[in-house]
């Protein structure tokens, strides 16, 4: 994997889960990092394990204004920005007619609202800088449909679609834009779950064609690479990274019947 020496990556939601992963990965090929969230406890915590003068920055970002005041903030201590991983994100798990305007408010402001002003804030430092990578966490939820989670797939399908068009708007500028959408990664937004629902981890791995949870690794060595100059030419897209969960029969046996089969 290429080198990111000299390189700055803000990472946003890396108190924990799959942005400290990517914050420890980005950190290992050489970029500075600068770790984002609420926590500040385990931001330093995080951070406290890097080598390349990390820094820590507080932000909620279900605030309005939150994207745009946590851009200047970084910008008054790094000297400008390359990468952007646009990590932080809530579920919401509720049958439609539960939900209220309050919950799909909030699940907005952070999962798409303060990425796309917290992206805006940074693009033109990376374009004065001939260019960067933004990578956005989306989900497998905003491709397939899940039940129950109506007001978190619109999040993740606008992130996905917010990609495609961000990538069109600064190509130009040398910016690329990609998203990752990942499957079931064993994080904190399921370990209650894991822990309290008997059969709940089986039966998942039963519906993913590789028969294990993802972990936190798994998505940031994604992310490393989109990262990197390896991914050069490679924008706009949504990378799924679940292990053949969304798109993947999970069975190996057919899905017609036998006589059907030659
Ligand atoms: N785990 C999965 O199965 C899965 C699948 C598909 C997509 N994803 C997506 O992956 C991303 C990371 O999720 P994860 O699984 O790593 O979850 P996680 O362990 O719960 O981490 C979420 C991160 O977001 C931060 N965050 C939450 N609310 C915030 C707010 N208001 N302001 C600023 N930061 C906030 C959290 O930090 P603080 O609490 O310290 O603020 C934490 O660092 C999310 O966008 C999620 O939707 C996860």
């Amino acid at each position: 994997m290429a080198d990111l020496a000299g390189k700055t990556a803000v990472v946003t939601g890396a108190s924990r889960g799959i942005g400290e992963a990517s914050a420890r990965a980005l950190d290992e090929l050489g970029a500075q990092v600068v770790l984002s969230g609420r926590t500040v406890s385990d931001l330093e915590r995080v951070a406290s394990d890097l080598s390349n003068s990390p820094v820590v920055i507080p932000a909620d970002l279900s605030e309005t204004g939150s994207g745009t005041k946590l851009a200047e903030l970084i910008l008054e201590q790094v000297e400008g920005v390359d990468i952007l991983v646009n990590n932080a994100g809530i579920p919401m798990r509720r049958m439609p007619e539960k939900l209220t305007e309050e919950e799909i408010d909030l699940v907005f402001a952070i999962n798409v609202r303060s990425l796309l002003t917290l992206s805006i804030a940074l693009a033109s430092s990376m374009k004065a800088r001939g260019g960067g990578s933004i990578i956005n966490v989306s989900s497998v939820a905003g491709i397939r449909g899940p039940g129950a989670r109506v007001a978190y797939a619109g999040t993740k399908g606008a992130v996905d679609a917010m990609t495609r068009a961000l990538a069109s708007d600064w190509g130009p500028d040398g910016i690329r834009v990609n998203s990752i959408a990942p499957g079931l990664i064993a994080t904190a937004i399921w370990e209650e779950s894991r822990n309290t629902v008997p059969g709940l981890i089986e039966d998942m791995e039963g519906q993913i064609a590789l028969k294990r949870w993802g972990f936190g690794d798994d998505i940031a060595d994604v992310v490393a690479f989109f990262a990197s100059d390896s991914s050069r030419y490679v924008t706009g897209e949504t990378l799924v990274v679940d292990g053949g969960l969304a798109r993947v029969s999970a069975s190996a046996q057919p899905q017609v019947l036998p006589e059907l089969i030659e």
